[in-house]
């Protein structure tokens, strides 16, 4: 276990097991259609790589990578685009692709994107909802995992950019924070 860890939440057989679970559920519902993938950068690059592989259907893939900013602290609810698609999602079955659901604010505006630019459908599958943190109105179609309000890093999850490469769920010792 990485030494910055105190405990894991989840490991990385359970992730795998819940991801193959997805990709069966996925391949189900998307038989027959040719869905377009959006990874949503950076946090969804893990999964996104592992969900692929257990979706038996034809798809394209797409990445796009948004932040949201304002005020120091408090997230302002904008949320800027800093790559956008390259292909269009015009009358084509979206899947985005997300880690984790927190407050709502990121998909909530990227679904108001897609929707503006005429995507057939848009579903959204994250690995990780966390429920509590909720602000915009905002539920995945396909959820992995529901967490307690805990921060949690790894698996594509960082902390200041860093273990995004733990193969597992895990919390940080306290004094990572306060450094
Ligand atoms: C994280 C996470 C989600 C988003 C969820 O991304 O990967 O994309 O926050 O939070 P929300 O529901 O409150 O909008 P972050 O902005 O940290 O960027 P990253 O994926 O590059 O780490
Ligand atoms: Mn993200
Ligand atoms: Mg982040």
């Amino acid at each position: 276990m990485h030494n910055d860890i105190e405990k894991v939440v989840i490991s990385e057989e359970e992730i795998q097991a819940r991801v193959n679970e997805l990709g069966a559920q996925l391949t189900r519902d998307y038989e027959g259609k040719k869905p377009l993938v959006i990874c949503v950068l950076k946090g969804a690059f893990i999964f996104m790589a592992d969900l692929v592989k257990r979706i038996e259907v034809p798809m394209e893939m797409d990445f796009m990578a948004v932040s949201s900013y304002g005020a120091s602290t408090e997230s302002s609810g904008v949320v800027r685009i800093l790559k956008d698609l390259d292909v269009s999602v015009e009358d084509r079955d979206v899947l985005i692709v997300e880690d984790i659901i927190d407050t709502g604010l990121t998909l909530s505006y990227l679904i108001n994107i897609l929707e503006g630019r005429k995507a057939a459908s848009i579903k959204v599958v994250t690995l990780f909802d966390k429920p509590a943190r909720r602000s915009a109105n905002m539920e995945a179609d396909y959820k992995g995992f529901v967490l307690p309000d805990e921060f949690i890093v790894g698996y594509g999850l960082d902390y200041a950019e860093e273990y995004r490469n733990l193969p597992y769920i895990g919390v940080l010792k306290p004094h990572i924070y306060s450094k």
